[in-house]
């Protein structure tokens, strides 16, 4: 957890009404409040969705838990009328240099753009229905010489706002098949099987104890009842083992390959 230290203003974009703050680590971090609109069981969303991509080695925005203080809330006017609490909250490093992943250009200079299999492979395990048709919730950190590809936005994981053990229980088994323009895009620069597969097996192989481990991270302020995290990880469970067949299906019906 850091602390933050200075307020720089409220986002643009987003339901969820995010806002940047400077950090004690001197970074710029997008902040989702326990306040937020769209409600607090998304800040579970994000930590849990973070912690399992960072695992996987994808190209997540790096995520913490960021504190507000009391004292910094009541020293900054502004943001007194967005009932900011003092406690958890989590954030996601700021690109300043994001764009959308829109034109082929800003895509082929992209040094990680084979991660986007992955990207597709893991939205399917925590059910993200939030990406595959949205250009805002992948960004395209622009560079002088190279692109990178980032994931944000976690919030619409496992049934969003809906969310509960016993909705997680009941669908845990059905996985859905994610398309949309957003993946598309992204359909001439991923012609080989493999690459899909080889992320498919490195879900398969995410040890219980350590989706455990990250899911039961989370701070008790955004979610106090266990019930419901142990609901979360053995979603993730029963989950990783059923990959194949949705992306089978993806690549055949949609990709083409
Ligand atoms: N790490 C980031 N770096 C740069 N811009 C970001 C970052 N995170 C979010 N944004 C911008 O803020 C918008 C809203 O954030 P997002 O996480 O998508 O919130 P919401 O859940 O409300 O859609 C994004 O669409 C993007 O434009
Ligand atoms: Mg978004």
């Amino acid at each position: 957890m850091i602390k933050a230290v200075k307020y720089m203003g409220a986002l643009k974009r987003g339901e969820t009404k995010p806002h940047l703050f400077e950090c004690e680590d001197g970074n710029l971090y997008v902040v989702k409040l326990m306040s937020n609109p769209v409600g607090k069981m998304i800040l579970v969303h994000e930590h849990i969705a973070n912690g399992l991509a960072k695992y996987l080695g994808l190209p997540v925005a790096e995520g913490k838990v960021i504190y507000l203080s009391r004292d910094l809330i009541d020293r900054t006017p502004e943001i007194q009328k967005f009932n900011m609490e003092p406690g958890p909250h989590f954030g996601c490093l700021y690109y300043k240099n994001a764009v959308r992943p829109t034109t082929e250009k800003r895509i082929i200079k992209c040094q990680n753009l084979h991660q986007m299999a992955g990207v597709i492979v893991f939205d399917h395990w925590v059910r993200n229905r939030d990406r595959c048709s949205n250009y805002f919730n992948l960004i395209i950190d622009e560079g002088a010489v190279h692109n990178k590809l980032y994931m944000i936005d976690h919030a619409g994981c496992f049934h969003s706002s809906i969310r509960s053990s016993k909705r997680l229980k009941a669908t845990a088994y059905y996985m859905d098949v994610f398309w949309g323009d957003l993946y598309k895009e992204f359909q001439p620069f991923l012609s080989d099987k493999k690459l899909f597969y080889r992320y498919i097996s490195a879900i398969e192989q995410f040890p219980d104890d350590e989706i455990e481990r990250i899911v039961l991270s989370t701070p008790p302020e955004w979610e106090s009842d266990t019930t419901e995290l142990d609901g979360l990880a053995a979603y993730l469970i029963e989950r990783k083992n059923n990959l194949k067949e949705p992306i089978k299906k993806l690549l055949s019906n949609h990709w083409g390959i």
